[in-house]
């Protein structure tokens, strides 16, 4: 089956997905945004076993269960705080990709859903942080491992339409 890499506007919590990803903090023991829905949704099993992860760095990634939510598993990730770009923002962001897109090919993960990560509480520009998710995701899916299908789950018309922009100036996988 040929690899696919698609952006559709929804809520995460609800995807029929193998995994979704999870834009954490480096608690991770929840947050608002994304982060805040995936608890509710999961409900609090989800936070029992975050507790005993220790938390996570910006640019890695922690795999959990995904309790109530149709996912099976959560994979907690830590974006970057937008500082100017200059802080070793485009490199976590890209590793928070690429970690995630290791972690759900470890555990054999066919279908994977991203939220814009960094680009809400986090400040990181989405004009800037889409290119570097559609780039990093392309070449994790190249590169093999069991992941098959990988959408990005914008919340807005808005951002749906500058991850389509990303995909497009990307080209054809
Ligand atoms: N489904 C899909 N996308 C969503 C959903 C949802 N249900 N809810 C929000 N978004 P943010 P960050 C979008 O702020 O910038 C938390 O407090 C949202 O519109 O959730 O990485 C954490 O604990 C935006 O496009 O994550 C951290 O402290 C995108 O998800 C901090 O926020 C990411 O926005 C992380 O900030």
């Amino acid at each position: 089956m040929r690899k696919a890499l698609r952006a559709m506007r929804g809520d995460i919590t609800t995807l029929q997905v193998d995994a979704i990803v999870n834009a954490a903090n480096s608690s991770l023991l929840g947050g608002c945004g994304v982060d805040g829905a995936i608890h509710r949704a999961a409900g609090p099993e989800l936070l029992h076993e975050c507790r005993l992860l220790s938390g996570c760095k910006t640019g890695d990634a922690k795999l959990t269960k995904g309790y109530r939510l149709p996912a099976r598993f959560v994979i907690h990730t830590v974006g970057p705080v937008w500082r100017g770009g200059s802080n070793g923002e485009p490199e976590l962001l890209a590793s928070c990709y690429r970690k995630s897109m290791e972690i759900a090919g470890q555990c054999g993960v066919r279908t994977l859903a991203f939220p814009s990560i960094s680009t809400g509480i986090y400040g990181y520009p989405i004009e800037l942080a889409a290119p570097i998710a559609v780039v990093s995701v392309r070449s994790a899916l190249a590169a093999g491992a069991s992941v098959q299908e990988v959408a990005f789950c914008c919340f807005s018309d808005a951002d749906l339409a500058v991850y389509e922009a990303a995909l497009a100036a990307a080209g054809p996988a």
